[in-house]
């Protein structure tokens, strides 16, 4: 039996994005809610109980998933009163685990979308006799990540949570967001108060002595803080670059949900998904998209690298590129949004009304 824990809480949750109603967990990436790639991916590794760890919005979670039956899981759901830090929330969550102290723990952050071969880490912690083990990625830039540098084995020599100085970048090797515990291990976390795992509890292990295990695994790996990487995770399932159980349907160059409608002149690639009930009009051009429920892409219109939220309008001609348009919003004919825009909800932005231009 393996059990996991999946972190699905604290700020970054509760913030919903500006500009899409659902709380970002939610948010259906390759026509799903993000998290039930997470939540399929963990039961295809042999993971057979998974509590979920939220302080807020619980209530739009257990509604969706259930008693976690349709993914071959038995999920359950703790909720923290007061958000109790990553740690914390390891801690409480893990009272609902039935493993003895010697078990094995899966620890997943929630916003993440991974290739991890998760059963290996799991073996691989099981060989190195480790208290943690942790996944480790390389970066460009692990400024806003986990700093975990290791020695030729893979032991872990130090946790240094966002890094602050240049003299503090040594390593371009970074938390992934996947541990496995030793169950005895959490049960050393305070129980009683916030904990964070990155700046306490990994820290504190080190100076006792306890073995830490890195397994660097360069496989696909996308933080998706920002809706540009929930973009390119949707797209990147769609088109099966990571797999995931749980996309609903075949993989390719587009996805189209039942009840939409797509011109038959239009054209969809770059794995693009079409909610249900979002239209397509003649001549448009969406690649590498998400257009969520009731969207309606009018004719000509070029969507790329967006999120169009729920019943948002994107009006003829219009050019939407690398944007976010929310739900309910309009955006008139012949407007160009581009690089980093965001339309709020209900919004609405009358007929060539903008353009961009780089001044350069
Ligand atoms: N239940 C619960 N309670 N969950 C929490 C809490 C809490 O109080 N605080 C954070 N979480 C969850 C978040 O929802 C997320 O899934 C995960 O724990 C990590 O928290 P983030 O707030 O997203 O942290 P981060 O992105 O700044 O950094 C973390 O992830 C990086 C990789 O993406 C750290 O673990 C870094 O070390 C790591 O490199
Ligand atoms: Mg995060």
């Amino acid at each position: 039996m393996l059990e996991a824990i999946l972190l699905v809480g604290g700020q970054g949750t509760r913030l919903r994005p500006v500009t899409v109603n659902t709380p970002k967990p939610m948010v259906r990436a390759a026509g799903v809610p993000f998290l039930a790639h997470q939540i399929a991916r963990a039961a295809a590794a042999g993971v057979t109980h998974i509590v979920m760890a939220t302080c807020y919005l619980a209530e739009v979670f257990e509604p969706y998933f259930g008693d976690g039956s349709d993914f071959g899981v038995s999920l359950e759901y703790v909720v923290e009163e007061e958000p109790l830090g990553t740690g914390g929330a390891i801690r409480n969550a893990a009272r609902r685990l039935t493993g003895g102290p010697d078990s094995s723990v899966l620890v997943f952050n929630g916003d993440i979308l991974t290739g991890l071969d998760i059963a290996g880490l799991v073996d691989a912690h099981r060989a190195a006799e480790a208290d943690v083990t942790l996944h480790l990625v390389q970066v460009e830039d692990p400024r806003a990540f986990g700093l975990v540098p290791t020695d030729s084995e893979g032991r872990v020599l130090a946790f240094t949570e966002k890094p602050q100085t240049p003299e503090e970048i040594i390593t371009d090797q970074i938390n992934a967001g996947c541990y496995v515990f030793k169950r005895s291990v959490i049960d050393s976390i305070p129980g009683d108060r916030p904990v964070s795992v990155e700046r306490e509890t990994f820290p504190g292990l080190l100076a006792a002595g306890a073995v830490l295990h890195g397994v660097t695994e360069n496989t696909y790996w996308l933080d998706l803080g920002k809706p540009e990487s929930f973009v390119q995770a949707s797209a990147d399932l769609v088109r099966g670059v990571v797999a995931s159980p749980a996309v609903p349907g075949p993989r390719g160059e587009s996805l189209v949900l039942p009840g939409a409608r797509v011109a038959p002149d239009a054209k969809l690639s770059g794995g693009t998904v079409v909610g249900a009930g979002a239209s397509v009009g003649a001549g448009a051009v969406v690649t590498g998209s998400i257009l969520l429920d009731g969207a309606v892409i009018e004719p000509d219109a070029q969507v790329t690298a967006s999120l169009i939220g729920d019943g948002a309008t994107v009006g003829a001609r219009t050019v939407v590129d690398a944007a976010v348009v929310g739900d309910g919003a309009v955006v008139g004919a012949d407007n160009e949004l581009r690089a980093g825009a965001r339309v709020w909800c209900r919004a609405e932005l009358p007929p060539k009304a903008l353009r961009f231009s780089p001044d350069s």
